[in-house]
């Protein structure tokens, strides 16, 4: 078969050297956004009397038809072909003749890919969106049934203080609300078109980017050819908002993980969530959360590669940048996979109330208010933390927790110490004690499920 670049050359390409610099086996993925830059690229063509209303009519329903065969499945791909732009080509000219060769007027394929991709990460950022959205409410709803429901708050994985378990799963809505905006902002950057920017220096023809940027509904154009043929910035960000979401899951999934176990068993994952063991029929694993945790390798690995990809690359186009596809692909096959497992795995889970509450009756989480109780007696915080350290040893020494002292052996410690102290020290009235905004109090925690409500779609 002869290539559609093949003018200049005498020889056939070597076999290996088809398949090796082929992209057509992963860019097939672009194949509708490729025929979409095409029609608009068409459309203009003919706006701007490069092309006559005939042609660009039967050029358009020539892509419609390749469409269709894409569509339905019964396009063949050919790797002779290279890529997916000119196995469309091809497709385009078997068609509907000599006349669609005159597609590629004022173009070349080094902004046509670009411009396919533009447009795919554009959609993709927007479904990733919508996605993350989803588990947004999944926590919401958790959260909502649990503003009273408490479980020990932790710094170092020690027991802290006393938490609200809604104000825990709180913390990843806010997380996950940071990485849709910066989704969103992204786009800013995304919906911009390099079509019309040619091989790299522009086109003698008379086109206008605008236009074709306005048909794809991106927002701007490009200023500079060689920057929109050569950019992949947008790709970059995409795949580094994708690994900032996926630490943040990870994040939850290690925690779904441990609160799943027979240590804590402060949740269980709904057994559709769960497979078991070929050998211990006792066995329930959480292998969905501990799959998420690990799929950060990959979205990490993919954004390392491409930045390495394009680390010292000259202007404007260089064939390396044909390496950016593969990661990208796996990048949102990964995260859109994750987020839509992870709604319905948190929006089933079962709370274990009473385990959670238990472990927090039999510590020492509530000494930091004791201290604060003697600060409010009169106590710098440096002398009562000192009192309330002394306290604890002894506590520990006597195998008991601060609620179960009798008020005399407070008073060894601290004259101050009265009867009042017992409701205080409470795990409830801990946790309602932090009332200061954004903390722990069920007053608080209900003002910031109000407030993330207006961050969901309705
Ligand atoms: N398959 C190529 C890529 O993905 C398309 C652009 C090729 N341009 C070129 N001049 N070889 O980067």
């Amino acid at each position: 078969m002869s290539k559609l670049w093949g003018g200049r050359f005498t020889k056939e390409t070597d076999e290996l050297v088809e398949e090796f610099t082929a992209s057509i086996s992963f860019d097939k993925a672009f194949a509708k956004e490729d025929i979409e830059g095409s029609l608009a690229h068409v459309t203009m063509l003919g706006e701007c009397g490069v092309l006559t209303s005939d042609e660009v009519q039967e050029i358009t329903s020539g892509l419609h038809q390749v469409l269709h065969q894409i569509e339905s499945g019964t396009f063949t791909y050919s790797i002779q072909d290279e890529d997916i732009h000119m196995n469309i080509e091809r497709a385009l000219i078997d068609a509907i003749g000599p006349v669609g060769g005159k597609l590629h007027t004022g173009r070349s394929r080094n902004d046509q890919i670009s411009t396919d991709m533009h447009v795919y990460v554009s959609r993709k950022t927007k479904g990733v969106i919508d996605l993350i959205d989803q588990v947004q409410q999944a926590i919401l709803k958790q959260a909502d049934e649990h503003v009273g429901t408490m479980l020990p708050g932790y710094t170092h994985l020690q027991r802290a203080q006393p938490i609200s378990f809604a104000h825990h799963l709180m913390a990843y809505f806010w997380m996950l609300n940071r990485d849709k905006e910066r989704f969103q902002d992204s786009l800013k950057r995304t919906e911009i078109s390099p079509l019309g920017a040619g091989a790299l220096a522009g086109t003698t023809f008379p086109i206008d980017r605008h236009r074709t940027a306005e048909l794809l509904g991106l927002h701007a154009v490009y200023p500079n050819s060689l920057d929109a043929v050569s950019d992949r910035d947008f790709i970059v960000e995409f795949m580094s908002h994708a690994a900032t979401l996926m630490m943040h899951v990870s994040r939850l999934s290690e925690e779904l993980v441990l609160w799943s176990s027979q240590e804590f068993q402060f949740i269980e994952l709904d057994d559709s969530f769960c497979t078991g063991s070929s050998i211990m029929p006792q066995k329930k694993n959480p292998d969905v959360p501990e799959l998420l945790r690990a799929k950060t390798g990959r979205v990490n690995g993919n954004l390392l590669g491409l930045l390495t990809v394009l680390k010292g690359l000259p202007l404007a186009y260089n064939k390396d940048m044909q390496e950016d596809k593969e990661g990208l692909l796996d990048t949102v096959k990964t995260v859109e996979g994750t987020l839509l497992i992870l709604a319905p795995m948190i929006e089933t889970m079962e709370v274990n109330v009473d385990q959670m509450e238990q472990s927090v009756q039999n510590d020492y989480s509530n000494a930091t208010d004791l201290a604060d109780y003697l600060v409010n007696k009169g106590a710098t915080f440096r002398e009562a933390h000192e009192i309330i350290g002394k306290v604890v040893l002894y506590g520990l020494e006597q195998g008991r927790s601060l609620l179960q002292f009798t008020l005399e052996e407070f008073q060894q410690f601290s004259p101050h110490i009265e009867e009042e102290v017992y409701d205080l020290l409470d795990p409830k009235a801990v946790m309602n004690a932090r009332n200061s905004y954004g903390g722990t109090s069920e007053i608080q925690v209900k003002e910031q499920i109000q407030l993330a409500k207006s961050h969901v779609k309705a």
